[in-house]
Order: C-alpha cells, then structure tokens, then sequence
C-alpha cells in the first residue's frame, strides 16, 4: 500500500507533516527528547522569545480547569541571544524545523527580536504572538486592536525575510478584522488562536487562584471556539492557516484542518501526554490509509456545508 503524503506547505515553509507542537508547551525541545525524536513532527514553535531573559510570573502560574488549564507564566525565556546561540544548533543538527515564537512590549522590541532572529542560522519562520499587553499605550494589547496589529506587523516584515506567522488572540469580537490587518502588512501565515482569557477562584480563601488573578484557558475546553474561529478566517483571508485548540486527538486535527488549516498545533496536550503530537500524526495517517486520501493537503478546506438531501 502506497503511504499517504502527509506533507504541507504554509507559503513557502514546506513541512513534513501539518503536526507542530504550540509555544510555552514544549519549551525548545530538549525535555521531550527522552519520549520520541523530536525531528519527526512537522516543526515545533519555541517559547515566546523577548529582546532579554525573562523570569516570567510568581507562582501560583498554572491551575487545571474542567478539561483545560489556565496559566499565567508571564512570557519567561531565556532571550533571543541565547535562543540563537544555545538552543537553536542542537535543534539544527538534529534536523528538526523551528519556528521561533515572538513577543515584545513595544513595537521596537518586537522588531529587535525579528531582526536577531533573520540572521540566525536555521529557522523556517518566525511566529508573533501578539497577546501582549502594549506599555506605550496603557497596556492595550496588541492583538485586539486592528490598528496596533497592523503597526507590529508592518514593523517585523520590515526588518526580517523570513516567513512571518502572526499568531492571533481569540480575546476579540471579530477575529477576522485581526486577520485581514495581518494580511494586508505582509504576513505569510495567521496562527490561531491563542488562549482565552478567564479566572478561577479559590472560594475556601476567597482569592483568585492564580497569583496575578487572571490567566489564559487553553485546552480541551476552547476547542470548539478555536475550530469555529478557523472557520471564519478561512472564509476572510487568503494567505495559509495553522490551527490550534484543544488538539488531543488526530480528529480533533482533523477538523482545524477541514475547516481550513494547513496545519496544526498541539498545546496543553503535552503536559498530559508528553508524546501526544506523535499520536496525532500517527492517527491522520490512519485516517488517510482508511479514508485512500493520497494527500493531506486534500483535506485543508475541505469542509462540506451543503444540506444532505
Ligand atoms: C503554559 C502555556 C504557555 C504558553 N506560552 C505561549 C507563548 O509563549 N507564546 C504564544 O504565542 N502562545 C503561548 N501559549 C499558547 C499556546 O501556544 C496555544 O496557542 C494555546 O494554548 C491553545 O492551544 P492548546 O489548547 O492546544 O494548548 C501558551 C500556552 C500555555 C498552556
């Protein structure tokens, strides 16, 4: 039996597979190296990286919720220098695609990172995660305002050549309003979608459970809405999308990739079972084998909405 072409292209970024792991829930790699080779998934996208090292947020930082988890890690990295010199050459050797994930509190640092990071040697693409809060304007975030995402768009495809993925929140009334300002500045690709955010509360001690009250939802529990959200950007933009929510099965993929996606990101999943984005893309290619679907790529889109009759 011929086996089913499992690859994908997002732009120009030809991956082997549409199955990546998310930013913040694989760190850069190293800790997943002693459950399966790494360099078999179709990429992993680092923990977001800033302009310097960060300690991120003081405990309590992560709490589980009814078929999710809240966090409030506060974006801690090792910085964009030591990202290129310490973790990207092992990464490389090993012929594992990266994606590095990016943050800033200001356009000039978003910028900054983009720029080390187009002369480093060995990513396919660099993703801007665009939940930040904006400190040059009262901590407005970034990605829910049409006008500021336009502006740190713009900004990064200035200084990089590399494909640019904006990674867009989901904490907005229409997503694709942030959708169409990313693609009119130049992005490649849209990720979507970051966490939701909410709270949980400790009613014994009447105090939030997490430290700085409020974090972001992510699993099981937002799939649905992310699945949904797809759906809409797929219908608003023309450029490639890599979906992400909640993804624990190969048919929870399955469905970001129907409803448009090119490919797809496995998050919180990963806590539970660290090899969990391998047991996604060994059940899609069951499902090709099953379903004799030669290519993946037929899939993306594909999603059928006529009434049966
Ligand atoms: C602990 C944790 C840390 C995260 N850190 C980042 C980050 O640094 N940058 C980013 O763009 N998204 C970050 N995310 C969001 C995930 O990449 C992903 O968009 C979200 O969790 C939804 O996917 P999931 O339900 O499969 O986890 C983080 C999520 C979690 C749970």
């Amino acid at each position: 039996m011929v086996k089913p072409d499992l690859s994908v292209e997002i732009g120009t970024v030809k991956l082997k597979n549409p199955v990546m792991t998310a930013s913040g829930t694989f760190g850069y790699g190293e800790e997943f190296l002693p459950f399966y080779d790494i360099s078999r998934l179709g990429g992993i996208v680092s923990k977001g990286l800033s302009p310097l090292p960060r300690e991120g947020n003081p405990p309590v930082r992560i709490v589980e919720t009814p078929a999710g988890m809240l966090n409030t890690i506060g974006l801690q990295n090792v910085g964009v220098d030591a990202f290129i010199e310490e973790k990207l050459p092992p990464l490389r050797e090993r012929g594992t695609t990266v994606v590095a994930n990016v943050f800033g509190e200001t356009v000039r640092e978003y910028a900054e990172v983009c720029s080390k990071l187009d002369s480093a040697e060995g990513l396919a693409a660099i993703e801007l995660n665009v939940s930040c809060p904006n400190v040059k304007h009262g901590g407005m975030i970034f990605g829910n305002d049409p006008t500021a995402l336009a502006e740190v768009t713009r900004a990064c495809r200035a200084v990089t050549r590399l494909p640019l993925w904006v990674k867009l929140s989901p904490n907005v009334t229409d997503i694709t309003e942030t959708a169409r300002a990313a693609e009119a500045e130049g992005a490649d690709a849209l990720s979507l979608v970051n966490t939701f955010l909410g709270m949980a509360i400790d009613v014994e001690r009447r105090r939030p459970v997490l430290t700085r009250i409020s974090g972001g939802l992510s699993g099981p529990a937002i799939r649905p809405m992310a699945v949904w959200m797809t759906w809409q950007v797929h219908q608003s933009v023309k450029i490639p999308l890599v979906g992400m929510g909640g993804i624990v099965e190969a048919t929870d993929a399955l469905e970001f990739i129907l409803a448009g996606a090119s490919a797809v990101q496995v998050g919180t999943s990963n806590f539970v079972h660290p090899d969990a984005a391998i047991r996604v893309l060994e059940g899609l290619e069951t499902y090709l084998a099953r379903k004799d679907i030669g290519s993946i790529r037929e899939l993306v889109g594909s999603l059928e909405t006529r009434v049966e009759v």
